[in-house]
């Protein structure tokens, strides 16, 4: 099992994810999609990954590859927990100007709603079909396509978390006397998105952890694979024998350990592979 490290991290070897011309054409695409259908329902327990290229097609860009956030603008600083820790206020003081002025990713959050892939999943989950949602994505469109068995290893943009005692409320409006304390026990509250140089909340990794020592079957879904500690979940459900599906129209570090792989977006492989279990479901 992965150790928890400290806060997300990149590993070293960074493939270019850039989007290739992958729609689902006619085809070898078509088997997998049976492929797939027929290992998920044989799985006793499978759970998914999900990353920024499951949100692609609700106009949230990713952050790797061609058009990607940090290919555009660069990575933002990894000391980024530390400087709310030097002064709390004067960080709130930023993410109020921010509102109030979004850049790309806060606009874009703002507006998306979720796409075919967010709502495919969702009703793999009512099937009995997908267990649990691992995802890195903090934009909440799992949870409005109506998923329900979902960690946010990375947080959710939508919450404010206690740095003490992990409690997240709503985040509607920018708190009036800043730095917020948690209604709770009076701790420090920030957003509940993870920045660089953040532990990830131990709730939420030990749940990763849980599942996916539980899990023989995990879908990965629009993730690079290169962030730890949820890059490493699909190593150990590998080395425990487990099976691993990569959607994804590109190649990433896990595509030579995938059991199989689906070259297309998601927005159009998981409603296929999700039409298919419900036909073999009603059969
Ligand atoms: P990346 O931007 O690294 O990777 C996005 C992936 O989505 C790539 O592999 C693309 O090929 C793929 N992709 C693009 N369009 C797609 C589509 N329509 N359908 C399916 N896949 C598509 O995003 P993540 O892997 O999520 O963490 O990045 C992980 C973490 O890096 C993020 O959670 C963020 C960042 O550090 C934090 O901010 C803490």
């Amino acid at each position: 099992m992965t150790p928890p490290p400290a806060a997300p991290s990149s590993g070293s070897s960074v493939p270019d994810p850039t989007p290739a011309d992958a729609s689902l054409a006619p085809g070898r695409p078509r088997d997998a999609v049976e492929e797939i259908a027929e290992i998920l329902t044989s799985a006793r327990y499978c759970i998914a990954l999900t990353g920024a290229g499951i949100s692609a097609e609700s106009g949230i860009p990713t952050f790797r590859g061609k058009d990607g956030l940090w290919t555009k603008h660069g990575e933002p600083p990894l000391n980024q927990y530390q400087q709310f820790w030097n002064d709390p206020a004067a960080w709130w003081r930023s993410v109020k100007r921010r509102r109030e002025n979004p850049d790309e990713l806060s606009a874009a959050l703002r507006e998306a709603l979720p796409n075919d892939a967010h709502f495919a999943m969702a009703t793999l989950e009512q099937l009995g079909v997908l267990r649990h949602t691992i995802t890195q994505n903090v934009d909440n469109l799992h949870r409005l396509a109506g998923l329900r068995e979902l960690t946010e290893i990375h947080g959710n943009s939508h919450f404010l978390r206690c740095i003490d005692c992990n409690a997240r409320t709503p985040f509607d409006e920018v708190p009036e006397a800043l730095p917020p304390a948690c209604a709770a026990c009076g701790g420090l509250l920030k957003t509940d998105t993870v920045m660089f140089g953040e532990p990830i909340p131990r709730d939420a990794l030990d749940e990763c952890i849980n599942q996916t020592r539980m899990c023989d079957c995990m879908l990965l879904v629009g993730t690079s694979a290169v962030v730890y500690p949820a890059a490493g979940f699909p190593v150990d459900v590998k080395m425990s024998g487990g099976r691993l599906i990569e959607v994804n129209p590109n190649e990433t570090p896990l595509t030579e350990m995938s059991d199989i792989v689906l070259r297309a977006p998601a927005g159009e492989a998981l409603p296929l592979v999700m039409s298919r279990i419900r036909e073999i479901a009603e059969a």
